[in-house]
C-alpha cells in the first residue's frame, strides 16, 4: 500500500478514538465520522486527519460522504466498521423501533458503508476491512436480543465477504470485543460489575487500546493470510 488511509466510523469517543490514535501513531491518514460534530483534529493533536460528520444509517449522506472523499483524493485502503448502539430490552418488552435501529446502526451501516469503498479495494487489488462485533453476537446476552442477532450478522457478512475478495488481496475480518470500558458499559451498578467481572477469567474490564491493538495489526500487511476470522479480545469470557 502507498499512503495508507484508514477511514473509521464512530471515531467520538470509545473505542473508534482510540483506533484512531493508533492509526495515525503508525503513519495513516485517518478520516473518521460520527454523528455529531467532532474536532478530530484537536482530539488527535494532528492535522493528518479528517471527520466527516456522518450517520452511517443515512444512505443519502453515505453516498456524498464518497463523493467528498474523491474531491480530496482520500479514499481509504482500510476500513473499520466500528459504529454501533445498544438498545437493551427485554425481548418481551422490545419495541419494534428498538430492533430497526439497533439493526440499522450496527449492521445494515456495515453493508451501506462497506459498499463505498470495495470498488476501488478491489480495483486496486489492496484492502482490509475489520468489523467491531461484540462477545454478545457469539454468546448471547438477555436484554440484548437486537445487539446479539446485529453482531452475530457481522459474522457472517464478514465471512461471505471475506471468501468473496480473498482472491483480490482484501481480507475481512471482525473483533469481538468483550466488556470495554467506555459510554458504552459505563452505567453498571457496582453488584452488576461485580456478576460480570466473576465471569471474566482476567477478572477485569479490557479497554479500548486492547481492541486498537488487534485493529492495527489486522491491517498490516503481518495479517495478510488472516481473513473471515472473528476474533475475541474479552479477557476469556467467551473460549469456543
Ligand atoms: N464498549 C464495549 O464494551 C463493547 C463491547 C463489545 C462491542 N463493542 C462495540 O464497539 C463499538 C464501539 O463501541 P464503544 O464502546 O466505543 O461505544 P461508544 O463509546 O458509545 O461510541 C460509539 C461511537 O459510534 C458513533 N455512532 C453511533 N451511532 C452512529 C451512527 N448511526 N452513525 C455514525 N456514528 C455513530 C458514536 O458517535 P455519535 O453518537 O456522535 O454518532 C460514537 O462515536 C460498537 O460497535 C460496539 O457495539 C463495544
Amino acid at each position: 500500500m502507498d499512503k495508507k488511509i484508514v477511514f473509521i466510523t464512530g471515531v467520538s469517543r470509545g473505542i473508534g478514538l482510540e483506533i484512531a490514535k493508533c492509526f495515525l501513531n503508525d503513519g495513516h491518514f485517518v478520516i473518521g465520522t460520527s454523528r455529531s460534530h467532532f474536532n478530530l483534529s484537536e482530539a488527535l493533536g494532528s492535522d493528518q486527519c479528517l471527520h466527516m460528520p456522518l450517520d452511517v444509517t443515512d444512505r443519502d449522506q453515505v453516498k456524498s460522504c464518497l463523493e467528498q472523499l474523491k474531491t480530496l483524493e482520500k479514499i481509504p485502503n482500510v476500513l473499520i466498521n466500528n459504529a454501533g448502539i445498544t438498545k437493551d430490552q427485554l425481548f418481551l418488552r422490545m419495541k419494534d423501533e428498538d430492533w430497526d435501529e439497533v439493526i440499522n446502526s450496527n449492521l445494515t451501516s456495515v453493508f451501506n458503508i462497506t459498499k463505498l469503498f470495495i470498488k476501488s479495494m478491489v480495483k486496486n487489488r489492496s484492502g482490509k476491512i475489520i468489523n467491531i462485533s461484540s462477545v454478545a453476537g457469539l454468546m448471547g446476552n438477555p436484554g440484548q436480543v437486537n445487539y446479539s442477532a446485529s453482531k452475530a450478522g457481522l459474522g457472517g457478512f464478514t465471512r461471505s465477504l471475506a471468501k468473496e475478495v480473498a482472491a483480490r488481496n482484501i481480507t475481512v475480518n471482525c473483533i469481538a470485543p468483550g466488556f470495554i470500558e467506555t459510554d458504552m458499559t459505563n452505567h453498571f451498578k457496582s453488584d452488576e460489575l461485580e456478576n460480570i467481572l466473576k465471569q471474566i477469567p482476567k477478572n477485569k474490564m479490557g479497554n479500548p487500546q486492547d481492541i486498537a491493538n488487534l485493529a492495527l495489526f489486522l491491517a498490516s500487511s503481518s495479517a495478510d493470510y488472516i481473513t473471515g476470522q472473528t476474533i475475541s479480545v474479552d479477557g476469556g469470557l467467551y473460549m469456543n
